[in-house]
C-alpha cells in the first residue's frame, strides 16, 4: 500500500459567536483507509464532510488529534519536522481553490520554480529548464512563464497548480476537487490531462470530489464520506447499481432521503448539531427512511460484503 491511515481523527472547536458556546467538530473519525501503488481512489461526500480535512492529515499538512498516517511504508506522524520536509516532495496536493492556492505576488516561473530551487537545490539554468517542461507537459504556453495569477483563466490557473504539485516528483497527490470550478468542457480537458500525466509518472491519486460521474468514470475505487465516517468503500463500476449504504443509494438517485423540516427553528438546528456531534448511534439515523431503533444507539461498523466495506446495521436485511 502506497498511503494507509489508522483511526485518523480531528476535531475541531468552534465557539458560537453568540453565546460563547465551545462546540466539537468531528471534522474526520476514525478513519482507516489503504490506497494501493498506481491507481486513482475516489473521496466523495457533501460539502462539510471532512473530505478536504482528510486529505490534508494524508499529506501531513495537518496534525491529526488522533491517528497514524504511513506513506510507503513510513509513519508521517512520527517524523520531525525535519524529516518531513525532506520526504515532502513525495506527495503532493492540488489545491481545490488555484485562486487561493497561487500566491497572486509571484509569477507563474517563480510559482513552478521555486520549490525546485529551494527544496530541490537546483541551479537558475536548472529551474528555469524544468519550468518551461513543466509548463509543456500541462500544455500552458511558454509565453505564461513571466504571467501573474490573474491574468490566467480559470483553467489556466488549474494547470499552474497543477505544474507546482508535479514539479518536485511526486509519487502520490491529493487532487481536492482540481476542476469544480471550471466549467464542463474545460473540466474535461483538465481531467484528461490529470490521467495523461498519472500515466507518464506512474502517479497514484486520491481524487476528491462531489461530481458522481466524473468520479465514477475515472477511479478505480471509491469511499464515501458522510459526517467525517467513512461508510462505505466499493469499486467504482460497482457503485451505481451494487452499492449497499443508504446514503450511496440516495446519491445516485434510487431514492429519496427523508427531509428535515426544510427550514428547522435554530433550537431544532442546534439540538440536531449537538445530537450528531455526540451520538453513539449512526450519525445518518436523521435522515435515513430505514432507520431502526438500534440505529440511535449503537454506531455500526463497516461490515465487508460481496463487492466492498459498508457502515449500515441492516444493509443485507435492506436491500
Ligand atoms: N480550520 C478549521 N477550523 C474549524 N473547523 C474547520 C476547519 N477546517 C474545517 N473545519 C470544519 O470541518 C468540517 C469539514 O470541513 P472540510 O473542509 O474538510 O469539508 P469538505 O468535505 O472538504 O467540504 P467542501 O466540499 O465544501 O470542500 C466542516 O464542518 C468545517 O467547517
Ligand atoms: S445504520 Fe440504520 S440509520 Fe444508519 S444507514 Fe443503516 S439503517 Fe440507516
Ligand atoms: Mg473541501
Amino acid at each position: 500500500m502506497l498511503l494507509q491511515t489508522e483511526n485518523l481523527t480531528k476535531t475541531y472547536l468552534r465557539v458560537s459567536p453568540i453565546t460563547r458556546k465551545v462546540r466539537r467538530v468531528h471534522a474526520v473519525k476514525d478513519i482507516n483507509f489503504s490506497i494501493p501503488h498506481n491507481c486513482i481512489y475516489g473521496l466523495i461526500g457533501e460539502t462539510g464532510h471532512g473530505k478536504s480535512t482528510f486529505g490534508r492529515l494524508a499529506l501531513a499538512l495537518e496534525t491529526p488529534t488522533s491517528g497514524k498516517v504511513f506513506f510507503d511504508g513510513i509513519e508521517l506522524t512520527a517524523l520531525s519536522k525535519n524529516k518531513l520536509r525532506k520526504l515532502r516532495p513525495k506527495f503532493q496536493m492540488v489545491f481545490q481553490s488555484p485562486d487561493s492556492a497561487l500566491n497572486p505576488k509571484q509569477r507563474i516561473s517563480e510559482i513552478i520554480g521555486y520549490p525546485l530551487r529551494f527544496q530541490m537545490g537546483y541551479s537558475r539554468r536548472q529551474v528555469n529548464w524544468a519550468v518551461r517542461e513543466m509548463l509543456e507537459k500541462v500544455q500552458l504556453d511558454i509565453r505564461y512563464a513571466e504571467s501573474y495569477p490573474r491574468e490566467l483563466s480559470g483553467g489556466q490557473k488549474q494547470r499552474v497548480e497543477i505544474a507546482r504539485a508535479l514539479s518536485l516528483g511526486p509519487k502520490f497527490l491529493v487532487a481536492d476537487e482540481p476542476a469544480s470550478s471550471l466549467d464542463a468542457s474545460i473540466r474535461g480537458r483538465i481531467l484528461n490531462l490529470l490521467l495523461k500525466l498519472k500515466e507518464e509518472h506512474s502517479l497514484t491519486i486520491l481524487f476528491i470530489g462531489h461530481n458522481l460521474e466524473v468520479i465514477e468514470s475515472i477511479c478505480d475505487t471509491i469511499s464515501v464520506i458522510y459526517k467525517g465516517s467513512i461508510i462505505e468503500t466499493i469499486a467504482a463500476d460497482k457503485i451505481r447499481f451494487e452499492s449497499r449504504h443508504p446514503y450511496t443509494r440516495a446519491l445516485f438517485g434510487h431514492f429519496r432521503l427523508k427531509t428535515l423540516n426544510p427550514e428547522p427553528s435554530s433550537a431544532a438546528k442546534r439540538k440536531i448539531n449537538a445530537v450528531e456531534e455526540e451520538t453513539t448511534g449512526c450519525r445518518f439515523s436523521w435522515q435515513c427512511p430505514f432507520v431502526g431503533d438500534r440505529c440511535w444507539k449503537d454506531f455500526p461498523e463497516l461490515t465487508k460484503f460481496n463487492a466492498g466495506e459498508v457502515r449500515c446495521h441492516f444493509f443485507e436485511e435492506i436491500w
